[in-house]
């Protein structure tokens, strides 16, 4: 059925059994890494804005949060931090089959919170990157911003198929914008993973390299798993489900790892 048509199509093939128990088992990994993720936002730049103080921003080593007499640039990341809490546990509950079924409504509302507020935090992210300070990382720069715009373009397509209630496509652009947007989040579990195992900081090369596979590869996984649902079981089933379990494997370990930073940042306020 074509976009443009009212009439409501089904998704596409399930996965089989397998690949279903992998995909559970990812989403419970994503939601746990999630939670310590959002409460990082909030104990850190949360607590930092709310107190009134955004100088303190600047606390991580990497991060241009406060300038001094830059309103704009301030407001700007504040509202992206801040925003990024929200988007980040609300997009994954369009995942959860039951609020689906019994709560369309919320589905619905939710979705469309979520998608603003992804168009929202990406164009902030923009200004920030582009307009706030000279580049000066350029191979960073255009990375997050590649991801950016696959979040304007993945948000855009995934409303235009729910507006034209084309369900099969809409959950496909849905998937691919959630996993975008969480490509800031995942940077931080393969970075927390790579330092929990090998104790050391990656190199430059490596970290350009883990800012483009942040976003990238769990495309790539998606990818998979919707050719191996659409098949409906047989040998690609398990192969994406082993690949889906190293990968929920690796955010675990990241999870540990980012958590440990965590602590130390907010609660012995080292970085
Ligand atoms: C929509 C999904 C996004 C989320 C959930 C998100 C989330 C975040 C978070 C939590 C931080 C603070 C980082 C930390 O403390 O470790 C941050 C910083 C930042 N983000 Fe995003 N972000 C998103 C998209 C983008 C995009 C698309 C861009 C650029 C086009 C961007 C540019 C930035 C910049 C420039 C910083 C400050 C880092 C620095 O000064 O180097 N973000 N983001």
């Amino acid at each position: 059925m074509t976009a443009g048509s009212t009439t409501i199509e089904k998704p596409a093939g399930q996965p089989g059994a397998a690949l279903r128990r992998a995909a559970g088992a990812w989403f419970f990994v994503m939601v746990s890494a999630q939670w310590i993720f959002v409460f990082y936002i909030i104990g850190f730049y949360g607590v930092r804005t709310f107190s009134g103080n955004l100088a303190s921003w600047n606390g991580h080593p990497f991060i241009k949060g406060h300038v001094p007499g830059d309103l704009a640039g301030n407001v700007a990341f504040g509202a992206h931090v801040l925003l990024a809490a929200l988007i980040t546990m609300g997009g994954t509950l369009q995942l959860v089959p039951q609020v689906r079924s019994h709560m369309p409504w919320f589905h619905r509302w939710n979705g469309r919170l979520f998608l603003s507020l992804a168009i929202l935090v990406s164009v902030a992210g923009f200004y920030m990157v582009w307009l706030r300070a000279p580049p000066d990382d350029p191979l960073s720069e255009l990375s997050i911003s590649l991801n950016g715009l696959l979040i304007l373009v993945f948000a855009t397509l995934a409303w235009r198929a729910a507006a034209t209630r084309n369900v099969a496509s809409h959950r496909r652009w849905a998937l691919r914008a959630l996993l975008a947007v969480n490509g800031v989040f995942f940077l931080r579990l393969i970075f927390s993973s790579w330092l929990l195992l090998t104790q050391t900081e990656p190199s430059a090369a490596l970290f350009v390299a883990f800012d483009y596979l942040a976003f990238l590869l769990p495309l790539v996984i998606l990818q998979l798993y919707l050719h191996a649902s659409d098949r409906g079981g047989g040998l690609s089933n398990y192969a994406v489900a082993t690949v889906l379990y190293a990968a929920s494997a690796i955010m675990a370990l990241g999870a540990v790892g980012f958590s440990l930073i965590f602590v130390r940042m907010i609660v012995f306020g080292q970085n």
